[in-house]
């Protein structure tokens, strides 16, 4: 598993901003939306590109493309929703499937209560776009559905990771037996997991932040 953490002083500065109390929903939304954008960059980094041949206005010139099959999107309902635009804006030609996932607050376990996806996904980039990356329940499950499918490699965005977490995707998908790259990209690696499964210091209930607690 690759990780990488984007260090970055934009990224740094919004996501101080994400983890502020302070922050309003609109506020956040919006720091979400454009911190997203930024690890997107860094987490499309690994496309395969096609050379083409092109006329500018001034001369024949050679180029790229992106690769087919398009990339799939995955954002993990509820929160992940807050990150699809920001994700769409650098890959407007990705298709988009949907995971519905609920933690149980009691024993931390999540459960797959939706999966709206091709079912085959052979060859396919899977961009899964889950804010924290807490216990890396949901993330396993998500990941062990995709790959199921025929997933050519699955990239996690997240906004934070813990490295209870990372730990766990680690220990899931060991390189020896894993043959589909298993990357993840976030902003930064917290401290810890409290013992309610959030992450410390973090910025508390990312689906609540965004969307309003319910
Ligand atoms: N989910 C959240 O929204 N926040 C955390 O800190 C952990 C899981």
């Amino acid at each position: 598993m690759q990780i990488l953490v984007a260090d970055h002083p934009l990224v740094a500065h919004k996501l101080t901003t994400l983890r502020d109390v302070r922050t309003p929903t609109y506020e956040f939304r919006r720091l979400a939306d454009e911190l997203v954008t930024l690890l997107a960059y860094e987490a499309t980094r690994h496309l395969p590109v096609d050379a083409v041949h092109i006329e500018t206005p001034v001369t024949a010139a050679e180029g790229v493309r992106l690769a087919g099959p398009p990339p799939m999107i995955v954002p993990v309902l509820r929160a992940g929703i807050g990150m699809l635009d920001g994700m769409m804006r650098l890959l407007p030609g990705a298709e988009v499937g949907f995971v519905g996932m609920a933690r149980d607050e009691q024993t931390l376990v999540a459960t797959t209560y939706a999966a709206r996806l091709s079912a085959d996904l052979t060859g396919r980039e899977i961009f899964v776009l889950d804010p924290m990356l807490a216990t890396g329940g949901t993330l396993e499950t998500v990941i062990r559905l995709v790959i199921s499918r025929g997933a050519a490699g699955v990239t996690a965005v997240c906004l934070l990771a813990a490295p209870e977490g990372l730990r766990r995707i680690e220990t899931s998908f060991p390189a020896d037996d894993t043959h589909v790259p298993i990357r993840v990209v976030t902003a930064a690696v917290d401290a810890r997991l409290n013992d309610h499964g959030y992450i410390v210091p973090g910025l508390g209930d990312a689906g609540d932040r965004l969307f309003g607690a319910v």
